[in-house]
């Protein structure tokens, strides 16, 4: 038994997300941490909110709240959509919340503590007509870098550069257009990461199992990119800065975001029972294996700045084993847009159809190593074939025919032939495989190996033909109608971690009202004929097809 610490990047609480957001970490880190408790691991899987910065603020501003209510709401909307996503969180946390406060106050003392904190004097912008300093991502102009205009001043869309505002050509106030802008002087705390680089370096080299596209941010974020960085900002709504003059700000967003991570973490142990220690999973947790799932704009925070802090702090704090880091999921040719709602936001996803079809598609579809692109017709098209024509077709074909001749009971004869051996040697080693990829955090590729388990109970089921086999051979039929449940009940069982509402409608039907169904670990040829005598209950269908008019209705909606 390993213990895995798994955490997807904390969603800005701004704002419901788009399907986007959901493939780009939390769905597969879902997929990750339920896979994890199967094989009988021990599993700590953490989210929650980021809470800070201008993102907040401006969100609160446009809602006419305080940020505080407006945090309340926009948590407890988000946290809902998540549930009923069957996202498996042990915690999902808040990084507003006062462990946050109390542990974003501690590294930065204890980084100040080891000279790692510098005070620069900074020129800002000023709008008089805001009456203001802008947040960076609040001023809009032409970046240096690439030469696209409306890039944001924290971080370039065009080419994906970092930037500081004042280095903005034509600077303008997203807020109200002031093109006025003043420059006024401002002091600021930095983490002087460049300190650090050494160390950086030794950790990344140290590092294995991460994608190709993310060692290769890394890499480049350590080298000619790093810079240090400025850990501060003058807005009211954040984590006060504990040190003399800077009463009036606050921690930037992504010091204490990531910091989170272990404050969601305090917030589990401090909310339950007993006996949860935060500190097993990340003080001196060399036992610990710890992956983080984030999108790829989310690598250079993940794979510097936060290591920088733990390390930096001088303390023995867990630091991430594997980032396993996501491309983009296009909507139909473009981008994914909250600021403009462009693209599926997961309660339309939720109003539409039931979340293991999304949850499926996603992650078969999944942006591991180029972004990918949603479109309405593939997915109905594939939601239909996948689901619908091998996965429950399978299921209710197979628990229908039962009720019909055994009187819904496993029934008893004959014995295992020749048909029942091979599928038997061919599926050990698909679940093999399938393991091995959800092992790997290959999610196309589990997905993948899901749908072939699927394909090939069907393909045995229609051979074996027991609603034809049943008047010349009952003993046949037996043998292959108690084949074919037990495939309907570990299909249901392997693909539990993907789509775990439909998983479970199976199980129940099979009487399995365990929690987490255990990763099967018996010979195949063992499971496919077990259970004899055991009643199977009735089950309406497990997935309705999505219609032509559906289809319709949802390109509308969605824009194909
Ligand atoms: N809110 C950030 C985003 O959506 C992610 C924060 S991840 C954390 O891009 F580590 F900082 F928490
Ligand atoms: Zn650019």
């Amino acid at each position: 038994m390993t213990r895995f610490l798994v955490t997807s990047a904390l969603p800005y609480v701004n704002g419901v997300k788009h399907i986007g957001n959901l493939i780009g970490s939390l769905l597969p880190a879902d997929v990750h941490a339920r896979f994890r408790r199967q094989t009988g691991d021990d599993v700590l899987f953490i989210c929650g909110t980021d809470e800070h910065g201008t993102p907040a603020e401006l969100g609160a501003i446009q809602a006419g709240q305080d940020v505080r209510t407006f945090c309340d709401e926009q948590h407890a909307i988000q946290a809902d959509i998540y549930r009923r996503f069957g996202l498996s969180f042990d915690h999902f946390g808040r990084s507003s919340s006062r462990q946050n406060h109390a542990l974003t106050q501690h590294f930065y003392n204890k980084l100040d503590a080891a000279g790692l904190i510098e005070e620069r004097e900074l020129s800002q912008i000023w709008s008089a007509a805001d009456r203001r300093f802008l947040p960076d991502r609040y001023v809009l102009g032409t970046c240096p870098g690439c030469g696209i205009d409306a890039a944001r001043g924290d971080q370039c869309d065009g080419c994906g550069d970092l930037i500081d505002p004042t280095e903005l050509i034509r600077p303008r106030s997203a807020l109200s257009g002031d093109c006025a802008l003043e420059v006024r002087t401002s002091r600021h705390l930095f983490l002087r990461q460049t300190l650090l680089v050494n160390e950086l370096n030794d950790w990344v080299d140290s590092r294995s199992g991460w994608p190709p596209f993310v060692v290769s941010l890394a890499r480049s974020w350590l080298t000619s990119e790093l810079k240090d960085r400025c850990i501060t900002r003058d807005l009211a709504w954040g984590i006060p800065v504990p040190r003399a003059g800077f009463e009036q700000k606050v921690f930037y967003v992504w010091f204490d975001a990531p910091i989170a991570y272990i404050a969601a973490t305090q917030e589990w142990a401090d909310a339950g029972p007993s006996g949860r220690d935060w500190r097993r999973w990340w003080r001196n947790s060399d036992d610990v294996q710890y992956i983080q799932f984030l999108g790829k704009d989310n690598v250079p925070f993940h794979a510097v700045s936060f290591p920088a802090t733990l390390i930096g702090s001088g303390e023995s704090w867990k630091t991430v084993d594997v980032i396993k880091g996501f491309h983009w999921l296009n909507f139909q040719g473009g981008k994914f847009s909250t600021s403009r709602r462009r693209g599926i936001f997961t309660d339309q996803a939720l109003e539409e159809l039931p979340p293991d079809l999304w949850r499926w598609w996603l992650i078969a579809n999944s942006p591991e190593t180029s972004d990918t692109d949603f479109s309405v017709r593939r997915f109905v098209a594939d939601v239909n074939k996948d689901l619908a024509d091998v996965f429950g077709n399978l299921v209710n074909r197979i628990i229908r025919f039962t009720h019909q001749a055994f009187d819904g009971r496993i029934p008893a004869g004959g014995q295992p032939g020749e048909p029942e051996i091979s599928l038997a040697v061919h599926l050990e080693r698909r679940i093999a495989t399938l393991r091995t990829h959800h092992e790997a955090l290959e999610f196309r590729r589990a997905a993948a190996d899901t749908r072939a388990i699927w394909s090939a109970a069907n393909a045995y089921l229609q051979r074996a033909a027991p609603w034809t086999t049943i008047k010349s051979d009952p003993d046949r039929a037996a043998v292959a109608t108690r084949t074919g449940l037990n495939l309907a009940s570990l299909s249901a069982v392997l693909a539990w971690s993907i789509v775990p509402a439909l998983a479970d409608r199976v199980r129940r039907a099979f009487g399995d009202n365990e929690d987490i169904p255990r990763w099967p670990s018996a010979p195949c040829g063992v499971l496919l004929d077990c259970g004899a005598g055991k009643q199977v209950s009735q089950l309406p269908p497990l997935v309705q097809k999505i219609t032509g008019e559906r289809a319709d209705q949802l390109a509308d909606r969605f824009g194909d």
